[in-house]
């Protein structure tokens, strides 16, 4: 099913609250042409012109999958993210932990996803990303965005984008019912956004210290390696200084 709408509040919202009064089937796509209140990681707003970008969100059921390992969802979207943006430029595509899109050391694509839970397991996963694709200036209050456009000067169909992202999500998905975790694991730390380099983080929005990203640990936590010792960091605990 696809729902193609010019404009909602969030397409996140949108879809959440549509299957919730009718059941939706699994891969119904919903996108917008503009959100008056779309939703970023940690309650932020989602800024994107009208009609220049991808808004979009997917409806999944994972039934079978274990909250615990629920970050696969997450790096399964942002592989076929980064792949199908790796198409587009020459400049370097990768992942910035947990679910960024960043060309070079620019934000191109933001991730949300939002699951709902049936007992022990996953019964609805909502991933909704916002892929900037043709947008030429953006407000000066954001950190870092950039958009295909910016990259290349170039104007892209959206749609054409969007079957590539589908085809390349289904993928992956169909990877992850096969079972072959191991491999969407280790593709997405081979793309990781910084890995293995010296970086600088603030944690819990206070103290500055450094440390080496090495790897994902457990629940999809970010594990980086300090002077003395390896830590495991929840997504609200830390952010990186770029
Ligand atoms: C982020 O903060 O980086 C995540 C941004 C996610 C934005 C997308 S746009 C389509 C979908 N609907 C929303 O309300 N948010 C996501």
């Amino acid at each position: 099913m696809r729902y193609k709408l010019d404009e909602i509040d969030s397409t996140n919202k949108f879809i959440l609250s549509l299957s919730k009064e009718t059941p939706q089937p699994e891969g119904t796509l919903v996108s917008a042409e503009y959100q008056t209140d779309g939703k970023g990681q940690i309650g932020r707003y989602w800024h994107s012109e009208k009609g220049k970008n991808l808004l979009c969100s997917i409806l999944l059921k994972p039934s079978f999958l274990n909250p615990e390992e629920q970050f696969v969802m997450s790096q399964m979207i942002a592989l076929a993210l980064k792949e199908v943006i790796g198409q587009y430029t020459t400049e370097k595509v990768s992942i910035k932990w947990p679910n960024d899109l960043y060309i070079n050391d620019d934000k191109v694509c933001g991730i949300l996803i939002q699951n709902q839970l049936k007992g022990k397991f996953i019964s609805k996963t909502i991933i909704g990303f916002g892929l900037n694709v043709n947008q030429a200036d953006f407000p000066q209050q954001l950190p870092n965005p950039t958009s295909l456009f910016q990259q290349t000067g170039q104007v892209f169909d959206r749609e054409a984008i969007l079957q590539e992202i589908c085809d390349r999500l289904e993928h992956y998905y169909l990877l992850f019912k096969s079972g072959r975790l191991i491999e969407i694991n280790e593709r997405y730390h081979e793309v990781l956004f910084r890995k293995d380099q010296v970086c600088q983080f603030r944690e819990n929005k206070t103290s500055i210290f450094e440390g080496v990203i090495i790897g994902i640990g457990e629940y999809g936590k970010l594990r980086v390696k300090t002077i003395d010792e390896v830590r495991l960091f929840d997504f609200r605990e830390i952010e990186m200084i770029l």
